[in-house]
């Protein structure tokens, strides 16, 4: 292991702006944790956007690595699970947030939250799909455990061109559903159906109405937006139909009557990707399998370390769409 290495600190800055820069660091400068890892391969969530640039205080204690998900290889480790050379996945637990996270050459991380490389896939894939395709394969798993079958009826997903709806709409096309995706990007819909999505819908199509239900149009949904765009989901789902709710991309309050839940039967399941492990385990071995997505490539910006500051500002710009992955030079 190199004693010095490159790693993007957040500072705490004026007016709770946290300042990032790329500072040379040892091992023993990142947070406690019993497995060194030699990053391969980070990435950019919503959530790390929001964190550097201060909103809601996600960071409470500065400096701080951020980076939510990371793959590598083990360099280090006094947990007997774990081996040097071992390939793993960690996302989440804190990572980036409370803890060290991705965004540099090694991480330090509790052995609890690492996973072994799921079979099937290699750190690459594994990256491209991150803590946001683990959220999509998790918002599948508990649609189709509520009963949604592709023969249910289309499936509609919101903020289609991010990390977790580009995935989405990949996973659910591949797996045999018909897919409408919602965007507000004008020039989405090539890149959109070149992932599998049959539909675009108009972001501006779910507007507020007075109305406690509405032509029911979809047999489930991935929502990254909440907001009014949540409120319209719940009036235009289908009887028995089954919206999961990750995300608020637009807006943490909505508006909704119980009438779609005791006269239509939908269900609205909450999803936190901050999973206990063996959900993880078994969503994983999903995603590598029965809801593998064929576009990876399609979805994968993959930049290098350098280009990290300019592709956060980006994401926070809804300029970029996709999953934005950073390939750590050693
Ligand atoms: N619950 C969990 O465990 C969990 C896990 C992962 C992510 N999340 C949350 O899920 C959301 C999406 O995450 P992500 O990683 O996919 O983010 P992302 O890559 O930044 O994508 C978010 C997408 O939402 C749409 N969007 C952005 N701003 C919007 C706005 N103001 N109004 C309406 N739509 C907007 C955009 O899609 P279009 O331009 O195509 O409309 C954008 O590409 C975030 O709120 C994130 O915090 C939660």
């Amino acid at each position: 292991m190199k004693k010095s290495f490159t790693a993007y600190r957040l500072f705490a800055g004026e007016n709770g702006t946290p300042q990032g820069r790329f500072v040379e660091l040892g091992v023993n400068d990142l947070s406690p944790g019993e497995v060194v890892i030699r990053v391969a391969f980070t990435s950019i969530n919503y959530k790390d956007a929001l964190a550097a640039v201060g909103t809601n205080r996600i960071i409470r204690e500065f400096p701080r690595i951020g980076g939510i998900d990371l793959t590598g290889e083990v360099a280090a480790s006094t947990d007997a699970r774990f081996r040097e050379g071992d390939p793993v996945v960690v996302h989440g637990f804190g990572i980036g947030v409370e803890f060290d996270g991705g965004h540099t050459q090694y991480a330090r991380v509790a052995a609890d939250s690492v996973m072994p490389l799921p079979a099937g896939l290699d750190l690459l894939e594994a990256s491209i799909l991150g803590a946001a395709g683990y959220t999509a394969g998790l918002c599948l798993h508990w649609m189709e455990h509520n009963g949604l079958r592709p023969e249910s009826g289309a499936v509609l997903v919101t903020g289609a061109t991010g990390g977790v709806g580009s995935v989405a709409v990949d996973m659910l096309a591949q797996r045999g559903y018909t897919v409408a995706a919602m965007t507000g990007k004008a020039d989405a819909a090539d890149y959109l159906k070149s992932l599998g999505a049959d539909h675009i819908v108009v972001a501006s199509t779910a507007q507020a109405s007075g109305k406690p239900l509405e032509k029911p149009l979809w047999s489930g949904a991935i929502d990254a937006v909440g907001g009014e765009v949540l409120g319209w989901l719940l009036r235009t789902t289908q009887s028995d139909g089954v919206v999961t709710s990750f995300g608020n991309a637009g807006g943490a309050e909505f508006h909704a009557t119980v009438l779609p839940f005791i006269l239509r039967g939908v269900k609205l399941i909450g999803i936190n990707a901050n999973s206990p492990m063996a959900l993880r385990h078994e969503v994983w071995a999903k995603i590598a399998g029965a809801y593998r997505p064929k576009h990876l490539e399609r979805i994968a910006n993959v930049i290098d370390f350098a280009q990290l500051p300019q592709a956060m500002a980006q994401l926070r710009d809804r300029a970029s769409r996709g999953r934005t992955v950073i390939r750590m030079q050693h």
